[in-house]
């Protein structure tokens, strides 16, 4: 897709968003939840994706690493096969029209709703030293990131789906205030995997800020590192390999192995029958490796091309900015603020 805005029959397909933060390096349920979604929708949909490091500066974070991290997510969307022929690439300050937006939802989100957003008593209470405004507003961002785009379709994991529902309640909320202005979007989760888990901890969640990395795998680690990772990682005392719920670790694994290879749950639980644990985790980890392999290499070579890199956000945020700002100009008229000719 070159442009949202082109009279072509581009117009006839649905519009996509999503973004990720920069706060901490992507990781394999980024990949599993959103990530690899996201690079299949590109043929079928009108894409527009994101670098939300707006949303990063809601918790301490050191700048340098901000920026430095902004790039290298950048090179990994490309890497990954997100095009910026076919899709909008873009990062969200670069895009006013975000925080503009953002401004008019927090004014049509009531405080008690945004207090029950998980991710804001998690995070407030992992850093009760900085429970800052924007952090109970992070919801509204969100929520402005997709509405800008009339979006359809949002690819993200299960931890977001709360972010999401509170996006479709303000949209409702708003379009039956004054007249329809956005369309309503859904959530489009993964089969499998739309919550992969710590290897560590198979019951929490794989985060990017997790406090132990050794149970975190991320897209950059490098080979030796994934495998002792997956070595190390947690099963239970069993010896079946069997998806299972009340086997969390070992259920974990399979989802992963079963992504990578993009072997069906049943196929795999045959492959290893009669396996050990020991040797199914080296095979996790192996196929995991080689997975990544070419997608680290080709980051490799971009990521140092500030230029080609810069050239991508340049054109990505224009063209974002064209189709947010018809979005922007219906919301500024309808709540009354006076638009000069
Ligand atoms: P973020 O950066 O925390 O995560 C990016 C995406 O990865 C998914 N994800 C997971 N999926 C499965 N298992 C996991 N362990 C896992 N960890 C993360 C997340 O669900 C997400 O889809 N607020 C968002 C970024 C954002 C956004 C948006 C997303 C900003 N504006 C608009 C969609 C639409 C976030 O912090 O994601």
């Amino acid at each position: 897709m070159a442009d949202l805005n082109d009279k072509t029959q581009d117009q006839a397909k649905k519009i996509v968003y999503s973004a990720l933060k920069p706060t901490g390096d992507l990781q394999l349920g980024n990949y599993i939840g959103a990530l690899k979604n996201m690079v299949r929708m590109q043929d079928d949909y009108n894409c527009v994706y994101m670098v939300a490091d707006m949303h990063s500066i809601t918790v301490d974070n050191v700048p340098a690493d901000l920026r430095r991290r902004t790039y290298d997510f950048m090179a990994l969307f490309l890497a990954i096969g997100l095009d910026p022929e076919k899709s909008i690439l873009a990062v969200q300050s670069q895009v006013p029209e975000h925080a503009e937006l953002a401004w008019v939802l927090n004014c049509y989100t009531q405080f008690g709703e945004a207090s029950r957003m998980t991710q804001f008593k998690e995070k407030s209470a992992k850093a009760p030293e900085n429970v800052n405004v924007g952090l109970f507003a992070y919801p509204t961002l969100m929520a402005a990131d997709i509405l800008l785009y009339q979006t359809d379709l949002v690819p993200i994991g299960k931890d977001q789906k709360q972010h999401l529902e509170l996006a479709r309640d303000i949209a409702q909320r708003f379009n039956t205030k004054y007249s329809p202005t956005f369309v309503i979007p859904d959530g489009i989760y993964p089969k499998q995997g739309a919550k992969i888990y710590n290897l560590l901890d198979p019951t929490a969640k794989m985060g990017k800020t997790d406090d132990n990395t050794n149970g975190v795998v991320f897209l950059l680690d490098d080979p030796d590192t994934i495998m002792r990772k997956f070595k190390r990682a947690v099963t239970d005392c069993d010896t079946d390999i069997r998806y299972d719920e009340s086997k969390p670790g070992i259920s974990n694994l399979i989802t992963i192995y079963s992504v990578f290879t993009g072997t069906p749950v049943d196929a795999v639980e045959r492959e290893f029958a009669g396996s050990s644990y020991a040797d199914f985790k080296t095979k996790v980890g192996e196929a995991v490796v080689e997975y990544l392999r070419p997608i680290q290499a080709r980051h490799h070579e971009l990521v140092t091309d500030k230029k080609y890199l810069e050239e991508v956000m340049r054109n990505g945020a224009e063209k974002a900015s064209r189709i947010a700002k018809r979005t922007l100009s219906k919301v500024y008229r309808k709540v009354g603020f006076v638009q000069l000719p």
